[in-house]
C-alpha cells in the first residue's frame, strides 16, 4: 500500500485549531481518505528552529511533521522572496516585485532545510505531493539526495507568460528544477501551456506531445487540474448558516437594500482597489441606486509583514473613507468594509443572502470564493456571480457575468445588468454555472492527480 506524503509551506496543524482556508481545505480531505503525511511549516518562528527536528503528531489517521522558521528564514524565504518575489511574478504584477539577492539564498536554504528534514522520515513505497511557488527546488534537491519515489509537484497560482517569467531571478533554474518531478500540474490549460513553451524554450525540454516533456533523459507529464470544492457540501452549509442569529442581524440591516458580497485575503492580487472604484463608478453613472445597495467585502489580513501589503492596507483605508464619506448619506453607509475574517459557515450564509457576488481579482490561480457562492446559492431565487475574467475559475463558470477588473465603467454596468437581472436570466446563469461544478469535489481533483502520477511512473 502507497503511502502519500504531501508536502506544503504551511501546514494546518491540528492542535492549534486552525480553520484551514483553499489549499488546506482540499488537502485535508484527501490524507483523511487516503491516511499518509502532511509535512511543512507550523507557522510558528523560533531563533533555535533551525536546529531542531520535526515535531510529530498524529490526528485523525494523519500524521503531521512539522518545523519552525528562523526569524530570519521568515523575513527572507516567507516575507521576502515567496511573497514579495515569487507571489506578485505568477500573478504578473511587476509593481509590486520586490527582489533581494539575500532572500532567494535564503529561500534556496530553507528548501534545502525542508529536504534534509523531510529524508529520514520517507519510506520506499511513498508518494510524494509537493506543492506551491515556495518549494520549487525541492523536487530537484530530493531526487539530488537519492529520492526515487514518485514525485508530483502542483502550482496553486497562475504560471506566467514567457517574457514576465524572464523577470524571475533565476527562472531557468526553476524551471529545470521543476523538470525532476514526474508530473507538474497547473490549475488551467493557459498555464500549462506557459510552462510548456518555458520550458522547451528555457529549459531545453523536448516536446514528446502536449502532455509530456523530455528533459535530461528523464519523461515529465504535465497536466491541467483545475481544484474544486465540494459543492453538495457547501450548499447545505450555506442553506442551515440562513437560521443563525449572524445571518438574521445582518439581513436585519440591510432594511431591504440589495446586497453586493465579495470575501478574500487583503491582497494586491485581489484587485480590491480596483473594485471598489467600480462600485463607486456604479453609484455615480447609475445614481438611482443609490441607497438601494448595500456592498459588504469581507478583506481578511494577509501577510501583514510584506510592504506592497501594507501600502495596499493604507491605500484601501484612504478609499474606503473617501467612497463612505463622498456617496453616503445621513441614514446610509454605500460599503461596509471588514478586515476580521468570519467563521466558514458565516460567510457561506452571506453568500447565499447576496445579490451579487463581486469577485474581481487582477489574476488568480482558481479562485474557490466564486465557485463557493455558485454553490452557496437558493436555486430558486440564485444571486449572481460578476466575475474577473482573469481568474482561474473564469474558465469553467463563463455563464457568470466576466469582467475585467481593471475597467471601472465595465464592472459598473455588470453590477447594473446583475441588479436589473430578470429571475428566468438569473436562473439560467446560475444553472450553467452550477452544471460545470456540481459533478467535482475537492477529493477527486486530488484523486485525479494521483491517478495520473501513478499511471505516470507505473508506465
Ligand atoms: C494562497 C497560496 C497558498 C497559501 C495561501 C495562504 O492560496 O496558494 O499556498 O497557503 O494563499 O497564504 P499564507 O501566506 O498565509 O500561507
Amino acid at each position: 500500500m502507497k503511502r502519500l506524503v504531501i508536502v506544503s509551506n504551511r501546514v494546518p496543524v491540528p492542535k492549534e485549531g486552525l480553520r484551514p482556508g483553499g489549499l488546506a481545505v482540499v488537502l485535508k480531505d484527501l490524507l483523511a481518505r487516503k491516511g499518509g503525511l502532511w509535512f511543512g511549516w507550523n507557522g510558528a518562528c523560533h531563533p533555535d528552529a533551525a536546529h531542531l527536528p520535526p515535531e510529530i503528531q498524529k490526528a485523525e489517521g494523519v500524521e503531521y511533521a512539522t518545523i519552525g522558521l528562523t526569524p530570519a528564514e521568515y523575513r527572507n524565504y516567507y516575507t521576502g522572496f515567496s511573497n514579495s518575489t515569487l507571489w506578485p511574478l505568477m500573478h504578473s504584477l511587476p509593481e509590486c516585485i520586490h527582489f533581494e539577492r539575500r532572500e532567494l539564498a535564503s529561500y534556496r536554504s530553507v528548501n534545502e532545510r525542508f529536504c534534509e528534514n523531510l529524508l529520514p522520515l520517507l519510506r520506499a513505497e511513498d508518494v510524494i505531493w509537493i506543492h506551491d511557488y515556495h518549494l520549487l527546488p525541492l523536487a530537484a534537491l530530493l531526487r539530488r539526495h537519492g529520492v526515487r519515489q514518485p514525485i508530483g509537484f502542483f502550482l496553486h497560482t497562475p504560471f506566467p507568460a514567457p517574457d514576465m517569467l524572464a523577470t524571475a531571478p533565476d527562472g531557468g533554474t526553476f524551471l529545470r528544477d521543476l523538470l525532476k518531478a514526474d508530473l507538474l500540474g497547473f490549475q488551467t490549460a493557459d498555464d500549462t501551456a506557459n510552462f510548456i513553451f518555458a520550458a522547451s524554450r528555457t529549459a531545453g525540454a523536448v516536446t514528446v506531445d502536449d502532455t509530456t516533456l523530455l528533459f535530461e533523459g528523464h519523461k515529465v507529464r504535465v497536466g491541467t487540474f483545475p481544484v474544486e470544492i465540494d459543492p453538495q457540501t457547501f450548499a447545505a452549509t450555506a442553506a442551515a448558516a440562513m437560521e443563525h442569529a449572524d445571518l438574521h442581524r445582518l439581513a436585519g440591516s440591510l432594511a431591504g437594500r440589495r446586497l453586493v458580497f465579495g470575501v478574500d485575503r487583503m491582497d494586491p492580487t485581489k484587485g480590491l482597489d480596483h473594485r471598489l472604484a467600480g462600485y463607486e463608478r456604479l453609484l455615480h453613472t447609475y445614481p438611482a441606486r443609490q441607497r438601494q445597495v448595500t456592498f459588504l467585502q469581507i478583506a481578511a489580513e494577509s501577510r501583514t509583514d510584506v510592504p506592497s501589503y501594507q501600502a495596499l492596507r493604507n491605500r484601501l483605508e484612504h478609499q474606503i473613507g473617501q467612497l463612505n464619506a463622498h456617496c453616503g448619506q445621513a441614514d446610509w453607509t454605500p460599503l461596509r468594509f471588514l478586515t476580521r475574517g468570519s467563521p466558514r459557515s458565516t460567510v457561506a450564509g452571506y453568500m447565499r443572502l447576496a445579490d451579487i457576488g463581486y469577485i474581481t481579482p487582477l489574476r488568480d490561480g482558481m479562485n474557490l470564493v466564486a465557485k463557493e457562492f455558485i454553490a452557496a446559492q437558493d436555486p430558486e431565487n440564485p444571486g449572481v456571480l460578476v466575475l474577473s475574467r482573469l481568474a482561474g475559475a473564469a474558465k469553467q463558470l463563463e455563464a457568470a457575468l466576466l469582467v475585467n477588473p481593471l475597467d471601472h465603467d465595465g464592472m459598473a454596468d455588470a453590477l447594473e445588468r446583475a441588479l436589473a437581472m430578470s429571475l428566468a436570466e438569473r436562473r439560467e446563469r446560475w444553472q450553467a454555472c452550477w452544471d460545470s461544478i456540481a459533478s467535482h469535489t475537492a477529493l477527486g481533483w486530488g484523486l485525479s492527480f494521483l491517478d495520473l502520477l501513478h499511471k505516470t511512473t507505473e508506465a
